[in-house]
């Protein structure tokens, strides 16, 4: 049976059925005041009474599934939302290619299966915790009522892993899903299980950034798991994924924007050189070499997140039939890998090159790749925008050995070239690759609210479009 209309009757708006399944409605019912408790201490501060201008999805129809209004975010309709089942899928890649997908749990794989669903299901509410105090400094109410959509939508995808758990995982799942409210982003005792997660959000470039390269891995993570064999998992990631679309136009246009503004305030005061940082903050606007240390710090961030170039996890999850790759539908090989070799990049007597590697315990390898190459499509429409102005200034995504914490280049320090560095070398360098304390204070120093509906701050220009086509002077959050 397909459902895709939502159920917004009961508590938990859901397309599952869930009126019909008393042991997971109770079980999520429970978990609710739970839920609400952190949303309101970890959730946006400062901003639970207002009304904000939100898409809140009412089916899972791709064409048409969100309807937008004003909505105080605690009231927000966080629900379980699958897209269709698939009449007759099969499990598209691994040892079980071809096998009817599974609808529930193989005993086997349990542990593998709960494993990757809780560490998706950290990442959702830790990066509303690390973006909780960014309303304060909002340059918009456009741009605070994104920061807000994209808020309520991890806090959803937290839901959406958390039925998984309850519906699937017995008691193992209550207590996983109770434990994924009681970590919290960067705290000493009890952090949130991945490094990028525990990281501060102190700026809105740095959430411009987050959402385009951070959002992005998640995109990455959510295609390979809506792959899967174990057909909840797909259809959640599936709908999840028409979700952070959102979050990844937030981010690129949200730094777009940025450089559009630095851009145009530089040609109003004749400065053509955009190494003359100084000239260039005197305009209240953010200087376009600090725009890339900003880029260089989150996507060297970000590369971490996908782990070991050589997993066997990442192997074993594949070879299962639980984890795929980025579009592993569109690939056109055997989806078995067991005999394939792919190139990976590594440290090798000192010196970075290829090795080519099995291709299944390169896999993690392999989604960073597809990952690098996504992300460069918009640096590349950034750079259309410098180049509009004639200004000499390339944004370029540093080398992936680059400021790494994980994997094979953890060992060693580089510069954005990929040249190798010594420890001294780099601690001189370090400040031309990475915003310094002035770059950070400079930054902060700009982060002043704008809170009048139509205007913005003065180092980001307006929106090309109002979000549902609302025009410019809309009032997307009415601050209470
Ligand atoms: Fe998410
Ligand atoms: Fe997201």
């Amino acid at each position: 049976m397909t459902i895709a209309a939502v159920d917004y009757d009961g508590l938990i708006p859901n397309n599952v059925a869930l009126g019909q399944d008393v042991r997971v409605k109770r079980a999520l019912e429970k978990w609710h005041p739970g839920y609400i408790n952190w949303w309101k201490d970890m959730g946006p501060e400062g901003f639970q009474e207002s009304l904000v201008y939100l898409r809140t999805a009412v089916s899972v129809d791709p064409k048409g599934w969100a309807k937008f209004d004003y909505v105080r975010m605690p009231e927000y309709r966080w629900g379980v939302l699958l897209a269709p089942q698939m009449e007759g899928r099969k499990i598209p890649f691994g040892r079980h290619k071809g096998e009817d997908a599974w609808q529930e749990v193989p005993g086997e794989y349990r542990a593998m299966l709960r494993r990757l669903i809780v560490i998706q299901g950290d990442t959702e509410p830790a990066s509303v915790e690390q973006q909780r105090h960014l309303g304060k400094t909002a340059p918009s109410l456009y741009d605070l009522r994104n920061l807000f959509q994209v808020n309520v939508e991890e806090g959803r995808h937290l839901w959406a892993m958390v039925y998984l758990l309850q519906k699937y995982f017995g008691t193992d799942g209550r207590e996983e899903a109770e434990a994924l409210l009681q970590r919290r982003s960067g705290d000493a005792d009890t952090p949130r299980m991945l490094g990028a997660f525990n990281e501060k959000t102190p700026d809105w470039l740095s959430f411009f950034m987050f959402t385009y390269f951070t959002d992005r891995d998640g995109k990455m993570q959510l295609e390979a798991l809506a792959q899967s064999g174990f057909d909840p998992l797909s259809r959640t990631c599936r709908f999840m994924l028409t979700e952070e679309a959102h979050h990844m136009f937030v981010g690129e246009t949200g730094v777009t924007r940025v450089i559009q503004r630095t851009c145009e305030a530089m040609k109003e005061a004749g400065i053509t050189d955009p190494y003359d940082i100084a000239k260039v903050r005197q305009l209240g606007v953010i200087d376009l070499p600090t725009i890339q240390k900003k880029a260089n710090l989150h996507f060297s961030l970000t590369l971490d997140l996908f782990g070991n170039e050589i997993s066997t996890n990442a192997a074993n999850a594949f070879h299962a039939g639980i984890k795929g790759r980025y579009r592993e539908n569109r690939l056109d090989d055997d989806h078995q890998l067991e005999s394939n070799t792919y190139p990976v990049l590594r440290l090798i007597d000192g010196k970075i090159q290829n090795e080519d590697a099995p291709a299944l315990s390169a896999l993690n390898m392999r989604l960073r790749d597809d990952y690098v190459a996504d992300c460069n499509v918009g640096v590349g429409r950034w750079n259309k925008v410098i180049e509009s102005f004639g200004i000499p200034f390339e944004i370029k995504l540093p080398h992936v050995a680059f400021h790494r914490h994980i994997g094979e280049f953890s060992k060693i320090k580089a510069d954005v070239r990929g040249n190798v560095l010594s420890d001294a070398e780099w601690s001189n360098q370090r400040g031309d690759y990475l915003p310094s304390d002035e770059d950070r204070d400079f930054i902060e120093s700009l982060m002043q609210p704008q809170y009048e509906a139509g205007k913005f701050a003065s180092w980001i220009a307006p929106p090309k479009v109002g979000i549902d086509n609302k025009p410019g002077e809309f009032e997307y959050v009415k601050i209470a």
